[in-house]
């Protein structure tokens, strides 16, 4: 048994690959309709992990919490005591760019962020945090497959959900990123730091720019297609 501050768990307890929820009943959800097999493997905090199978590949389910600082910790505990490989976050987001529709699929090429996060690198200028090429591309392929409307590019994890400054999209939205989230560039940022690989897939759940949100309904259709993505993905790099 391996006992981080936040994981407690058998050591090979996780699949090579990760799925992240945000949300701990989602994470319940995930696999409770998606694996055979499920079981329980870490609780400490209701941050609920599962392990099963799909399409016979050993695949791991296990929230993230919101925002960079609790993302941070779970991906750094994963891929440093629990032989994890591939963290992929499936979340929601918010578009901020007119092309990017409510319930359209966001791959996160690059996450940029308006968060302090990469300053313990102590580089000597902007670290750039991407997507594992390998899990992207395989990504885009099921995407492709399963006929979703998807975009990949850039996408900002945000430190605030509510700020004080309200013209600040507007300026991403220059810059060509696509939606707002909060946790994909310190998951990439620990990912390039450990060597590991990491992607994020997302569904618009909201328009910034129209104000327009999905029905609890439309959320579980895209939910739905996402999940796909994400888990044929895990199964083809596995
Ligand atoms: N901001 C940050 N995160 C989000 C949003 C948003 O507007 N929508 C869904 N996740």
């Amino acid at each position: 048994m391996i006992t981080t501050p936040h994981i407690n768990a058998e050591k090979d307890a996780f699949g090579k690959t990760v799925l992240m929820p945000g949300d701990p009943l989602r994470s319940k959800f995930i696999a409770e309709n998606y694996l055979e097999n499920a079981k329980l493997v870490n609780n400490i905090r209701g941050i609920q992990g599962y392990t099963g199978t799909y399409k016979g590949t050993k695949i791991s389910v296990m929230a993230s919490g919101m925002g960079m600082p609790t993302i941070g910790i779970y991906s750094y505990e994963l891929f440093n005591f629990f032989n994890v490989e591939n963290i992929m976050r499936i979340g929601s987001t918010g578009s901020i760019q007119e092309k990017v529709k409510v319930r359209d699929i966001v791959i996160g090429m690059g996450a940029c962020t308006n968060s302090n996060y990469a300053s313990q690198y102590q580089l000597t200028g902007t670290f750039a945090p991407i997507a594992s090429y390998p899990l992207m591309r395989e990504a885009i392929a099921q995407a492709e497959k399963a006929g979703a409307s998807y975009h990949v590019g850039n996408i900002l994890s945000s430190d605030t959900f509510y700020s004080d400054n309200k013209t600040e999209n507007e300026s991403w939205k220059k810059m060509g990123v696509l939606c707002i989230e909060m946790e994909a560039a310190a998951l990439y940022m620990n990912a390039a730091r450990c060597g590991k690989k990491a992607l994020a897939i997302l569904t618009v759940s909201d328009s910034l720019v129209t104000g327009e949100e999905t029905t609890a309904e439309e959320r579980q259709n895209s939910f739905t297609q996402m999940m796909e993505i994400a888990l044929n993905t895990a199964v083809a790099v596995d």
